[in-house]
């Protein structure tokens, strides 16, 4: 019985000391939803890995910095721009949560922030991606809307623009991809693909989510188009404009006149006339 009561409260003091566990839990689903795509603990992905970030910034900071990153960074504080900087100046979007709701993703932060607790579970090395020219040639397929996706999702080249011989021109609504792959690499790029942290491209995939495969081809078709850019030039739209639309008038003047060789080329009032100057 004593032995029960001490353990008790053990637990009752340690407890709030190490962190809330319920709100850590409601911490780690919104952490999931609206960081994951970016933000992996233990690894680099498009953001910092974050582990043991409530070690180094006061709640404040991580507060005001996930509200909106480029106030801070504009305002000038050194390690917010210092970070930027370091991530090649990616803009982390301004998060759209309440105050209530980032203390609980600090809250589930703060679960990676002993250094015991990480060392125990070394991040498992990234399995590189495996991409075959079947994937690429999918992807481009994809991403031209060529092929539709299962889920009969928008043609990514509605919105954005990747400079490659094999593709015609793309949207400007969104950033060219073109080199998106280099600055990302595939955890990345496929973290966004798979679950966009940007309103508009989400939208556009809430109800029609792309499958594991469509992810997978399409980020092997962006590490192509990376690796081959140095030697793609812009698609103009004038070329395609001038071989298909004005070939295409010549090639169909040509068939109506082999066509209608046979027709009657002058008045057919000439041959009545010249019956009845004959009869007269
Ligand atoms: C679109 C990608 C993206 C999303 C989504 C995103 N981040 Fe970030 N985050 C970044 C990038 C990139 C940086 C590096 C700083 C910069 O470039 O401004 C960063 C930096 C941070 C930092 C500062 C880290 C440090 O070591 O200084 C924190 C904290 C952070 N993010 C938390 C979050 C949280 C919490 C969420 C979800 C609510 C989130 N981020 C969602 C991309 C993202
Ligand atoms: C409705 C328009 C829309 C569609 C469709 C769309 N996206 Fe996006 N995408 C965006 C917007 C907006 C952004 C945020 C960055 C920006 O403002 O350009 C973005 C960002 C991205 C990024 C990160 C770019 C960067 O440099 O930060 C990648 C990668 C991406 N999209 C890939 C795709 C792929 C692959 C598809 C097709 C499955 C797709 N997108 C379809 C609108 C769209």
């Amino acid at each position: 019985m004593q032995h029960l009561k001490k353990i008790f409260w053990l637990l009752l003091i340690t407890q709030p000391l190490v962190r809330n566990p319920a709100m850590a839990q409601e911490g780690e689903k919104l952490f999931k939803q609206n960081c994951g795509a970016c933000h992996q603990m233990g690894k680099r992905l498009v953001g910092p890995d974050l582990t043991g970030i409530t070690d180094r910034q006061p709640k404040a900071w991580i507060e005001s910095f996930v509200k909106s990153s480029q106030t801070m960074i504009k305002a000038g504080d050194p390690e917010a721009v210092a970070r930027f900087k370091e991530f090649n100046e990616m803009v982390m979007p301004d998060q759209d949560l309440s105050v209530a709701e980032i203390d609980q993703i600090i809250e589930y932060l703060k679960g990676f922030s002993a250094p015991a607790a990480t060392a125990a579970e070394p991040a498992a090395p990234e399995a590189p991606m495996v991409f075959t020219d079947a994937d690429r040639e999918t992807g481009q397929a994809l991403f031209t809307g060529r092929t539709r996706f299962a889920n009969k999702g928008a043609a990514c080249i509605s919105c954005h623009n990747v400079t490659n011989d094999q593709v015609m021109l793309g949207g400007h609504f969104a950033k060219d991809l073109t080199g998106v792959y280099g600055r990302m690499g595939s955890a990345g790029v496929a973290g966004i693909i798979g679950a966009p942290p940007f309103p508009a491209m989400a939208t556009s995939y809430a109800n029609a989510p792309l499958t594991e495969q469509e992810v997978h081809a399409l980020t092997a078709f962006l590490e192509h188009a990376d690796k081959v850019s140095a030697d793609q030039t812009a698609r103009s739209l004038y070329k395609p404009f001038v071989i298909y639309g004005g070939g295409g008038l010549i090639a169909l003047m040509l068939v109506i006149g082999i066509h209608w060789r046979g027709r009657i080329k002058q008045p057919v009032k000439r041959d009545i006339f010249a019956r009845q100057l004959r009869s007269n």
